[in-house]
């Protein structure tokens, strides 16, 4: 059965049991910050699941079923496996506050049996067990026996297997959120134990079996403080993977062996850039990864989502580079790869050909930047980092070294170059990647602008940054000189810099003031800075000694340290101040500049936020 046809059975079988079928929603979840991505089914219903917002106004039915775009970084590094992929599709039915565990149990099982026909003694079911969950994570709440009893109208006994918080406990998604215990259906691929014997169940890592369907029994809120909370209505979330569920019923080992991939994988294959003097097997999870990862970019650029330093962004850059990694030599171009995977997926995402063009245009442009990365060496990169996070160092032969690296310098490394792990590897660089993922999830939690800065001024020195990117943060950059004096002007002297952030989309300066500004008193800076601009005044630089400077007038920012001598710069006779650069050497080049938001940020400091364009 083709995809898509599976994807049109499952959503006709759920909407006659009375569902009502939506849209995927894109890739970046809406009004929700505790997530980057959208990693499941019951993303877009959460609002519904936590009692937030009415169901039955917004959609008119309590029962729902979708085909959801996701992306999950959590099994990026376990991609090329038989199962494991970034981007994938999830076929999904929900119930909000309707129907529960027996209703969601008799409908899977329907739809796997009755419908694709699924061998029936192949099926096995899992359910949560809460004496297998030991220490910690034993959350206080009963084994589900009641789904136990409703699996038996369909299965013996014997495949109905017990397990813990790991294995049978979804959710939440991000810190907080709706979850609860899971009962899974797998599907047993070979018929055969392997050396376990009747140790041999789902979850088993032999290879037998493949988890096709979970059903999460949605009963609780996980709040800030860890706390599992009742929900005020019980609700049923389903996810089944369908590439998963296609390699079953196309008898086929791995998800890259049906139609998701094989054309995506046999057009890079064709293309003569790729590299096959590796071992077969290394090609194979080399293809593997490739393709998962083009796709995986294409839908997140598709969703509007672009290369940067930061967020989503930065998911898109890391997916791409080491999609690039695995094949690619100077000089190419994605068309094969992107037409290939508009092949198999344009018409269920016409997004993906809407964006065609412009997906072509980031990719190419993306590599180029990458190549500058690809080509520095290993010596330039170590200098870069702390002492302590070179943990040992050794000459392997004439000129090559090993450098053991912490997991912490690694992810430094990859977020200042975007430089990819396999780059880093491939450098000589050897480190222990479990703790690059953890690293990895500490900087997921928090802003990822930070990092970079440590490199320089406002990040602009992070290699990682296009060159139109750098263009634009240097042009803001600039008028945030202009920005700090006008405000001088209007507010009076006392106005003293506290903080300031830049990134390709707008800067953001901080400052001491007691009270809201007037939108006269906003429009009145706006005025100045542009009346600057239009004077095309010239950029200025001198070196001199701190005392100097110090007493020429020009304005620091006294949480800053700055060497001796510093640097100043000068915007005509306008504004002076310490700084490290870069800036445009003539004011006329920011074009016009334009406050989008004043507010308060603590006791006494206020925060513009603003924004230059051509
Ligand atoms: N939300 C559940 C999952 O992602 C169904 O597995």
């Amino acid at each position: 059965m083709h995809l898509r046809d599976i994807r049109s059975k499952f959503l006709h079988f759920f909407t006659t049991k009375g569902h009502v079928a939506i849209r995927s929603s894109s890739l970046i979840p809406v009004g929700d910050a505790s997530v980057l991505l959208t990693t499941a089914g019951m993303q877009q219903f959460k609002p519904y699941f936590l009692g937030e917002r009415d169901v039955e106004a917004d959609l008119k039915s309590r029962k729902l079923t979708s085909v959801q775009k996701c992306f999950r970084t959590s099994d990026i590094t376990e991609v090329g496996d038989a199962t494991h992929l970034t981007f994938f599709e999830m076929l999904g039915n929900f119930s909000v506050g309707d129907y529960f565990k027996k209703e969601v149990i008799d409908l899977a099982w329907e739809f796997c049996t009755k419908v694709v026909y699924l061998h029936s003694d192949r099926l096995w079911a899992t359910y949560y067990h809460a004496e297998t969950t030991r220490g910690k994570k034993n959350l206080g709440i009963p084994s589900d026996t009641e789904s136990v009893k409703y699996w038996q109208a369909h299965l013996p006994k014997e495949r109905i297997a017990g397990f813990g918080h790991d294995e049978n406990f979804w959710g939440p998604p991000g810190k907080t959120g709706p979850c609860g215990p899971s009962t899974e259906l797998h599907y047993d691929r070979t018929g055969k134990p392997c050396d376990l014997g009747a140790k041999c169940l789902p979850n088993c890592d032999c290879g037998r079996f493949v988890e096709i369907w979970n059903l999460v029994l949605m009963q609780y809120q996980k709040t800030e403080t860890g706390e599992y909370q009742e929900l005020p209505q019980k609700n049923i979330d389903t996810g089944m993977g369908l590439e998963r569920l296609a390699m079953v019923l196309q008898d086929k080992q791995s998800v890259f062996q049906t139609e998701a991939f094989t054309h995506i994988i046999e057009t890079i294959q064709q293309d003569e850039r790729f590299d096959s003097t590796g071992e077969v097997l290394e090609d194979e999870r080399r293809l593997r990864i490739a393709s998962d990862h083009f796709k995986a970019a294409m839908f997140l650029r598709a969703d509007e989502v672009r290369f940067s330093n930061k967020e989503q962004g930065y998911i898109l850059r890391r997916v791409f580079r080491r999609a690039c990694d695995q094949y690619l030599h100077p000089g190419c171009t994605f068309e094969p790869v992107i037409d290939a995977i508009i092949h198999e997926y344009g018409e269920a995402y016409p997004e993906l050909k809407e964006k065609r063009a412009a997906i072509l245009e980031d990719f190419q442009k993306e590599y180029g930047n990458y190549e500058k990365v690809r080509m520095m060496d290993i010596g330039k990169l170590v200098k870069q980092l702390p002492k302590e996070d070179i943990l040992s160092q050794q000459e392997v032969q004439q000129g090559v070294s090993k450098i053991h690296i912490t997991g912490k310098a690694a992810v430094q490394l990859f977020t200042t170059y975007g430089s990819t792990f396999d780059q880093l590897k491939q450098k000589g660089f050897t480190f222990d990647d479990a703790e690059v993922e953890a690293e990895l999830d500490k900087h997921r939690a928090t802003s990822r602008a930070g990092a970079t800065a440590k490199f320089g001024g406002h990040g602009l020195n992070s290699a990682t940054l296009t060159d139109d990117e750098r263009a634009v943060m240097t042009r803001m950059h600039t008028a945030t000189h202009l920005l700090h004096q006008a405000l001088r002007d209007v507010l009076g002297p006392e106005v003293h810099q506290d903080g300031s952030d830049i990134n390709p989309e707008r800067l953001r300066f901080d400052f001491t003031y007691p009270e809201k500004l007037s939108a006269d008193e906003i429009l009145k800076v706006e005025t100045i800075v542009n009346g600057k601009i239009a004077e095309d005044l010239p950029v200025t630089m001198q070196e001199m000694p701190l005392k100097e400077a110090q007493a020429s007038g020009a304005l620091a920012f006294f949480k800053e340290k700055y060497p001796d001598p510093v640097k100043v710069y000068s915007v005509g006779d306008y504004s002076k101040e310490f700084c490290g650069g870069p800036h445009v050497q003539h004011t006329g080049e920011l074009g016009s500049f334009k406050i989008i938001s004043e507010k308060s940020v603590s006791a006494g400091i206020r925060r513009i936020k603003a924004t230059v364009g051509k």
